[in-house]
């Protein structure tokens, strides 16, 4: 059998992790063949509820779960770390202003990026699921030197996934026949979920769904809402889909998305689009061989440009924000 893989996981009694972990352990992360290594870190107050995560985890005698640890130390939880799920984040309390929020996950992110960098194995691969994520992964990423800058993205896959959802059932398809949906720009409600490439049965999905006041007026609200329409529903916030979202986005990128069309993920710009260079942005790739690739040509007209724009642009004062702050160069 192959050797275990160490897959690290930050916030890991948080909500999101009670249900990730389990999803890692049962092979849906890294395929059916692969034991993983779970190596999980809280902060100090939480580890007595880590121990209960981890007293369950055992209890599914996961046949691919070749071990379990727990830190509150990033130096620890990260050592040989070949995949870095970092969900922990601190949440905008009451009254937060912006600044205050960048700050304070700041203090998170530059630890985790330098303790990534010193720890983690050659071949790390990051994903920032805690929010603000685009730009808690840029922090990660400035803090990281020893790490390829292409390591670092950030989770839009629960937003494709959402538009995906939305779509099929607009049309009533399975989601399957839904494809090529990206989003691009910020985990945010600026995203824009680009309905102009995607296809529904293969036929062009604006053609498919023949409306496009509903794209414009209800389909992208909607996408760009749906976090809070479900923290108003279910009285917490996204966690089941989360970390689903999480578990597509690692297994696409490690295992490849073949034949399956575009996936979104933020990652580095390379200026594709016009985003500006070194933002981690969303867009449509395909990754092979371990590697992403922004996929290239599309035609963009001038409604999407401008929503791209928009998104890039508040991404860019988020960058500003936290230089100012002196948490990146
Ligand atoms: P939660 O509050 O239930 O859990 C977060 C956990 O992180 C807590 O257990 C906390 O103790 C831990 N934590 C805080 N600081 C830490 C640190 N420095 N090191 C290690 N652990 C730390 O929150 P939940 O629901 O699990 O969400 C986690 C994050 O994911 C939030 O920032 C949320 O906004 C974000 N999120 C992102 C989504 C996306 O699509 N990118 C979707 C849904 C949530």
């Amino acid at each position: 059998p192959a050797s275990p893989v160490r897959v690290a996981v930050t916030g890991a009694a948080g909500q999101i992790g009670y249900s990730l972990l389990f999803r890692i352990a049962s092979g849906q992360l890294l395929g059916p063949d692969q034991p993983v290594i779970l190596q999980l870190l809280e902060v100090t107050p939480a580890l007595g509820a880590l121990r209960g995560v981890v007293m369950e985890l055992e209890d599914c005698a996961f046949p691919l779960l070749a071990g379990v640890t727990t830190s509150d130390d990033a130096n620890v939880a990260f050592g040989d770390a070949e995949i870095a799920l970092l969900v922990g984040a601190r949440p905008r309390s009451k009254g937060m202003e912006r600044k205050d929020l960048l700050e304070a996950n700041g203090a998170i992110f530059t630890v985790q990026g330098k303790a990534l960098s010193d720890n983690a194995a050659a071949g790390i691969r990051v994903l920032v699921v805690g929010n603000p994520a685009n730009t808690n992964a840029l922090i990660a990423q400035q803090s990281a030197p020893n790490i390829p800058a292409e390591r670092f993205t950030a989770m839009t896959r629960l937003d494709q996934n959402r538009a995906k959802a939305q779509v099929a059932g607009k049309v009533g398809v399975p989601v399957t026949e839904v494809r090529d949906l990206a989003i691009w720009g910020n985990h945010s409600a600026t995203q824009y979920p680009d309905l102009f490439h995607a296809t529904v049965g293969g036929r062009p999905a604006m053609d498919v769904i023949g409306d496009r006041t509903w794209m414009e007026k209800e389909f992208i609200p909607t996408v760009q809402q749906r976090g809070a329409a479900i923290i108003e529903a279910r009285g917490a916030s996204s966690a089941a889909s989360a970390a689903s979202a999480a578990i597509d986005h690692v297994h696409d990128w490690v295992l490849g998305t073949g034949d399956g069309g575009w996936v979104s993920m933020a990652v580095p710009s390379d200026g594709s689009y016009g985003v500006p260079e070194g933002l981690i942005s969303s867009f449509p790739v395909t990754c092979a061989g371990g590697q992403w690739s922004i996929v290239q040509g599309l035609e963009i007209d001038e409604f999407s440009r401008g929503r791209i724009d928009a998104s890039a642009a508040e991404l860019g004062e988020e960058r500003a924000a936290v230089r100012e702050l002196g948490l990146i160069g």
